[in-house]
């Protein structure tokens, strides 16, 4: 770690030090042992309290507020792990030695060039769509760089966008005729050297092209919205410092550098969220894994989930100043709005992930009137929110309260953060595919039906004037 980062290793160990004295120290007993099934647990709507299944991925104890990624406590991982070293255990279920970190960042990097996907992409109205809706798209492409899933329906495609624009044409192409200017990606070549599971787009290889590729996508997206060409990643920085270099065009200190990164090891898995939950169901039917990380993608940008951190950032902005907080407060408590980056359904004390994430929003915005303004008026409403609702039904921070102020402190826009939780939750979603495809059963929950039977099926002629039910 550089130097200058010495400074958010101490934030993230004081804000550990807070947590240990605020929390018991024990685990909840029911939630970490194994099942024996079939289970009894109370469930409520939106199957609240319901068991899936075991994992030794990841486990949240919602009322301390802990959150534990295969038996090590994210505040350890922030201080002293990197995003790459948190995602190879969460695949792997151990920390990388030396010899297998260097292996592992050498595929990532050769993943993430992702140049046929990018071209791709280039054929599409990126600029026309929210960065979120383009990412889903760019997963279902990507799935095509490897796997023979859906080719002979896709090679006409390919064939089009290439002739559009044949200037842009790489030099990895071969002309295969004059007549009909038909250009042929080096497959075959390719093809011998590609792992078996990467064809068949399920197995951990295309876990680690999703990891990468993911994030590079982020990168390209950023760029094309804004009318730019994509850039190239540069082989100096870490796999945080390319997110954020590959989005603004500009290099990253080394505490932005840092900051990303203990970011992306912050949203790297949450239990059976509902992202997450959409992974495995979309995996369970064994389908394949860029279709499952595209389900996460469709779930985590909804407003409920992952979305907040946007709305958070427009939330905080319309209060305007620290004085109208009271009063903007009340309105929304008295309408029973929900205040965005608050509450969740599993911590029922302060998110871990936002201890990490408050000072060190602090500490990102103190050079930045803008965003120390943001910063303020988020540590008010803070207040506010926890002095009453807080206390009448433990609701706190979540993840998403924070995080957009950090990522806006580094010139970062607003609708591109919930692409950056999607980047570092590819590692929670593929980790935990493959985990249930070990001992797979299909989800399938039921129903309870309430409606009524027996009725007549009525000619089209008397149907307006049967009653709804
Ligand atoms: N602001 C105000 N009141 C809230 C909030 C909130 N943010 N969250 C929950 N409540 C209240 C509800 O109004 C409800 O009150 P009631 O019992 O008087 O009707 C009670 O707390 C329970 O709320 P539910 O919505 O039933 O809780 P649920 O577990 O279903 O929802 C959720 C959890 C979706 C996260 C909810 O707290 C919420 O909508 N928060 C705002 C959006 C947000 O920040 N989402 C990000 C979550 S973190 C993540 O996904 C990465």
């Amino acid at each position: 770690m550089h130097e200058n980062t010495k400074e958010i290793t101490g934030i993230i160990l004081k804000a550990k030090e807070k947590a240990i004295k605020e929390t018991s120290r024990e685990p909840e007993p029911e939630l970490t042992k194994p099942i024996n099934w079939p289970v009894d647990c109370v469930v409520g709507p939106g199957l609240e309290g319901a068991i899936a299944c075991e994992t030794r991925i990841g486990y949240v104890n919602g009322s301390k507020g802990w959150l534990v990624y295969r038996g090590y406590n994210i505040f350890d991982l922030c201080a002293y792990g990197t995003y790459e070293e948190v995602s190879y255990l969460l695949m792997y279920g151990y920390l990388p030695s030396n010899t297998q970190l260097t292996r592992f960042k050498k595929k990532l990097i050769e993943y993430r060039t992702a140049h046929q996907t990018k071209r791709l992409l280039m054929g599409f109205p990126i600029e026309k769509m929210k960065p979120m809706g383009a990412l889903r798209l760019g997963t279902n492409l990507m799935r095509q760089e490897f796997t023979d899933v859906d080719r002979d329906k896709y090679l006409s495609n390919v064939a089009r966008i290439i002739a559009a624009d044949e200037d842009s044409i790489p030099m990895e192409t071969t002309p295969m005729g004059e007549e009909n200017a038909i250009y042929e990606f080096k497959r075959q070549q390719r093809e011998d050297s590609i792992k078996e599971d990467l064809k068949h787009a399920t197995g951990f290889e295309s876990c680690f092209h999703l990891l990468s590729g993911v994030a590079s996508l982020t990168g390209a997206i950023a760029r094309l919205r804004c009318g730019q060409m994509p850039i190239e990643h540069d082989p100096e920085l870490s796999f945080a410092g390319n997110l954020i270099y590959t989005m603004t065009g500009k290099k990253p200190t080394p505490v932005e550098e840092r900051v990303m990164d203990v970011s992306l090891i912050l949203h790297a898995d949450h239990g059976m969220n509902a992202s997450t939950f959409a992974s495995m169901v979309v995996a369970s039917t064994l389908s394949d894994v860029y279709l499952s990380v595209g389900a996460g993608i469709a779930a985590l940008q909804g407003p409920l989930h992952g979305g907040a951190n946007e709305r958070v950032i427009e939330m905080l902005k319309d209060i305007g100043s620290e004085e109208n907080v009271p009063a903007w407060f009340e309105k929304k408590r008295s309408k029973k709005e929900k205040i965005m980056g608050f509450g969740h359904r599993v911590y029922k004390s302060y998110d871990p992930r936002a201890r990490v994430l408050s000072p060190l929003a602090k500490y990102m915005t103190k050079e930045n009137k803008k965003s120390k303004k943001l910063y303020r008026i988020a540590r008010t409403l803070e207040k506010e929110v926890i002095k009453t609702l807080g206390a009448e039904k433990k609701i706190f921070p979540n993840v998403d309260f924070y995080s957009g102020i950090v990522y806006a402190s580094m010139g970062i826009p607003s609708d591109l953060f919930t692409p950056i939780f999607a980047v570092s939750r590819v590692a929670g979603w593929t980790s935990r595919v493959q985990e249930y495809l070990r001992k797979n059963r299909i989800f399938r929950p039921r129903a309870m039906y309430i409606g009524p039977f027996d009725k007549e099926f009525p000619p089209i002629e008397n149907r307006g004037r049967t009653k709804k039910s």
